[in-house]
C-alpha cells in the first residue's frame, strides 16, 4: 500500500530545473517523495514541476538562486513548512565558470564560493533541525571528478569541489548517530548542457568542433561514452534510501571509470 500523505517523505533538490538535479528530481519522485525544487528560469522551472508531477507525488517549484543565502534558507523552510517534514536533501547548483589560475580574478573566486561551498552549507544548515526532529536525514552533494584528479581548466571546481569533499566527511561523522548520512555522488562527465558549453568552449579554444572534442573526450573513458542524467540519478536514489542508512561519508564517482585513482 503506499504511503499516505503525511508519511511520504520530502525532498529538496537543488537547481533541479536540468540536467543532474532534474534528473535526480525524477528519481526520487519515482519513490514517492513530495518534491521541492528550485532554479533561476521561471519558464524552465515552470516546465519541470510540470514533468515531475507527472509521477503524481507533490511538487513544489521555487524561484531561488542558490548563490545567495537567505533565498537557500527560504527554499528549505518552504518545504519544511509546505510538507511538514524533510527528509532527503540533495545539495547541487550551476557549475562554477571554467578557466585557469590566471582568468580569475577576486569576484570570481567570492562567486565561486558562494554558488559551490556556501550553498551546501546553508542549505545543509537549514535542512538539519527538520531532520533531526524526525530523526531521519540523507544529504547527497553532487561534487565532480575534480574531487580525486583537478579538471584542465577549472581552476574553480577544483578548489571548491574538494572542500565540499571535506564537509561531507565531517558532517558524516558528526551526524552518524542522529539517523543522517551525507554523501557525495560526482559525475565524471555526464551528457548535460553544462557538459556540452564545456565541449564547445573547448572547440572554440582549439578550432575544432563540439563533436570531436566530444569524440576525443569519449575516448579516454574506459566505457567509451558520457554518462546519462539517469545513472547518476540512480546512485543519488539508493543513497537517500532507508536502505543506505548504514552507508556514511563516502564519496561516490558516477564516470564510466574514467579517474583510475584509488577512494
Ligand atoms: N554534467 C557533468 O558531467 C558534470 C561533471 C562535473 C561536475 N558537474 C557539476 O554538477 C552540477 C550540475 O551540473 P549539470 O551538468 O546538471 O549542469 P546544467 O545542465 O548546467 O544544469 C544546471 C542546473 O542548475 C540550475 N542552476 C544553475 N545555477 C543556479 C543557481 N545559481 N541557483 C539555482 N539554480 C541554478 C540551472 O537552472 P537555471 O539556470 O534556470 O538556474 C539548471 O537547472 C554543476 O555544479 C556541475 O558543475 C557536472
Amino acid at each position: 500500500m503506499p504511503p499516505s500523505e503525511p508519511d511520504r517523505r520530502s525532498a529538496v533538490v537543488m537547481a533541479a530545473t536540468q540536467g543532474l538535479g532534474r534528473a535526480c528530481a525524477h528519481a526520487l519522485a519515482e519513490a514517492g517523495h513530495r518534491l521541492t525544487v528550485c532554479g533561476r528560469d521561471p519558464a524552465r522551472l515552470d516546465e519541470a514541476v510540470r514533468e515531475l508531477s507527472a509521477h503524481g507525488t507533490a511538487v513544489a517549484g521555487e524561484r531561488a538562486d542558490v548563490s545567495q543565502a537567505e533565498q537557500v534558507e527560504r527554499l528549505v523552510a518552504g518545504a519544511v513548512e509546505r510538507f511538514g517534514r524533510l527528509d532527503v536533501l540533495v545539495v547541487n547548483a550551476g557549475g562554477p565558470p571554467p578557466g585557469d589560475f590566471g582568468d580569475v580574478g577576486p569576484e570570481q573566486w567570492d562567486a565561486a564560493y558562494r554558488l559551490t561551498l556556501r550553498s551546501a552549507v546553508t542549505a545543509i544548515g537549514a535542512a538539519l533541525p527538520a531532520m533531526r526532529a524526525g530523526g531521519f536525514g540523507r544529504i547527497v552533494v553532487i561534487g565532480s571528478s575534480s574531487v580525486r584528479r583537478p579538471l584542465g581548466g577549472l581552476v574553480l571546481s577544483n578548489v571548491f569541489r574538494p572542500a565540499l569533499a571535506g564537509l561531507v566527511k565531517s558532517l558524516a561523522v558528526d551526524l552518524a548517530a542522529e539517523g543522517i548520512t551525507v554523501n557525495m555522488v560526482s559525475p565524471g562527465r555526464i551528457d548535460t548542457e553544462r557538459v556540452r558549453a564545456l565541449d564547445a568552449r573547448t572547440a572554440e579554444r582549439t578550432g575544432g568542433t563540439a563533436a570531436q572534442v566530444r569524440a576525443a573526450s569519449e575516448r579516454s573513458i574506459p566505457a567509451g561514452r558520457y554518462g546519462r542524467p539517469e545513472e547518476l540519478a540512480a546512485a543519488v536514489r539508493f543513497l537517500a534510501s532507508e536502505e543506505a542508512g548504514y552507508l556514511t561519508g563516502q564519496s561516490l564517482l558516477v564516470d564510466g571509470g574514467l579517474v583510475p585513482t584509488l577512494p
